[in-house]
């Protein structure tokens, strides 16, 4: 809508100038803006409505699951950097069985651990499908023991549970004839544009194929670096899935999109996106490696997560299922750990807004979506007080969440004369401390009013 308008200003102003040419503002500057109006890759929903879901989320679970699990190595990437040849790669096809899958009790776990939504590889490089694609046969029902959809139930549980459901979809895909890359090292043609457009009849189908099947809440693409959005017709592409989904989130892996998507670098300042998430894995890997013993512990996840929402961010944190469906035991004891410390702060991590800079508190902060609790977060046990900088409200109260505990306060080097606020010096017992990350939250009198301004003019004493 927003390019009708100017173009409307425009077309008045020629017609009053020059009156000749009203012709000319018919002809050339209407078509124009509705032209903008149509921008292709615009979503028919306004975006803020559509993110709403995603920014309150803070917390996905991703999970990497196909057959790479079976010999437990890496996702599609082994054959592509000549680790282990395709034919090998793809004998993992005999033993990908998904016997124990339990859609059901992934939901719950990934819910009890906090996750508001979930997402899930439906095809990762490697090219092969977890739901029966009509484009090929590489699909898990027609090439392995499986011989089941494993996409529909998924989506089906987590939304039981009241989670979104988001899928993975990889755009280039090593095994098909028409994508020009086989491996590092072989390709499989250059310079076709014919044949490359094929390919993109090919992936832009199974695209909407997924959309329509299950009208996902959110699409997570990858693979875009290879080609440039031209050949990938990503336009075009996108705007098709937001016209049979008008809910729809596309992360930025498909051009533009509509959220920013770190990968396992913490973002130390917020990245200029109005939206991102940071996906990590929970070990050094995507998919199941039993010989990756690298986990972080609970409490470094726990205080990555709070560093990520601190900055306005969401974290998805992946686990890779078992060939057979199961969720490592490790996996699941560290999700239920992250589900302990979730749930016991809930208030102070959902639908929280990006808290406040460092130099007002030393370590991570959210705040309430109407501005007036400051949530600290903090991973140590303090020497002695913990300090608040710089905050011009009056305090209310300040408490422990999740546990309640009201706490003492007091508030030094605040002079008469001057605006500079005092500093909060907060007594927190050692009693009321969380084994992983303890939170306060700080009742103001309204709306967070910082004090940002330079030093003052000494006019009393
Ligand atoms: C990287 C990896 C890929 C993985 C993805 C998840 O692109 O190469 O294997 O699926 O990250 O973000």
């Amino acid at each position: 809508m927003c390019g009708i308008i100017p173009g409307i200003f425009v077309a008045f102003f020629i017609f009053v100038s020059m009156k000749k040419n009203i012709l000319l503002a018919v002809c050339f500057v209407l078509p124009l803006s509705i032209a903008f109006a149509q921008k292709p890759e615009e979503a028919p929903l306004d975006r803020q409505e559509r993110m709403q879901w995603f920014q309150d989320a803070k917390l996905g679970i991703f999970i990497h699951w196909g057959i790479y699990s079976v010999y437990g190595i890496d996702e599609s990437w082994s054959f592509y950097n000549n680790m282990i040849s395709y034919e090998d790669y793809m004998e993992q096809r005999k033993g990908f069985t998904a016997k124990n899958y339990d859609p059901d009790a992934w939901a719950e776990l990934f819910k009890e651990s906090g996750a508001k939504y979930a997402v899930l590889t439906t095809k990762h490089h490697d090219g092969m499908a977890l739901w029966p694609t009509k484009y090929n046969d590489l699909n898990v029902v027609k090439s392995t023991p499986a011989g089941k959809d494993l996409v529909t139930p998924f989506v089906n549980s987590i939304r039981k549970a009241g989670l979104k459901a988001g899928l993975y979809f990889s755009i280039l895909d090593w095994s098909h004839q028409d994508y020009p890359e086989f491996t590092r090292t072989v390709k499989k043609y250059k310079d076709d544009p014919k044949r490359f457009a094929s390919f993109v009849d090919f992936y832009s189908g199974q695209l909407n194929e997924l959309n329509n099947l299950f009208k996902p809440d959110l699409f997570w693409f990858d693979g875009d670096w290879s080609y440039d959005e031209k050949a990938f017709q990503t336009d075009m592409v996108k705007a098709r899935l937001y016209k049979d989904n008008p809910d729809l989130i596309c992360n930025s892996r498909l051009r533009g999109g509509d959220y920013g998507t770190p990968e396992q670098g913490l973002p130390l300042t917020a990245p200029k996106e109005d939206y991102w998430e940071l996906c990590m894995t929970i070990n050094n890997s995507w998919g199941y490696q039993p010989n990756d013993k690298k986990y972080k512990s609970a409490a470094k996840i726990i205080s990555i997560f709070a560093d990520v929402i601190s900055l306005g961010g969401n974290l998805l944190l992946d686990v890779g299922p078992m060939e057979d469906g199961t969720i490592p035991e490790k996996q699941v004891e560290v999700l239920k750990e992250l589900g302990r410390w979730t749930k016991k702060h809930e208030t102070a991590i959902y639908e929280s807004l990006p808290g406040i800079p460092r130099t007002h508190f030393n370590g991570p902060s959210t705040l309430s979506k109407d501005s007036t609790i400051l949530y600290l977060f903090f991973d140590y046990m303090p020497n002695e007080d913990i300090v608040l900088k710089g905050v011009k409200n009056k305090i209310n109260r300040i408490w422990v969440v999740g546990n309640g505990t009201k706490l003492k306060y007091e508030v030094f080097m605040k002079a008469y004369w001057s605006q500079v606020p005092g500093l909060v010096y907060i007594q927190v017992p050692d009693e009321v401390l969380d084994p992983e990350m303890t939170v306060l939250a700080v009742l103001l009198d309204g709306k967070i009013d910082l004090y940002g301004e330079a030093g003052q003019v000494i006019e009393s004493n």
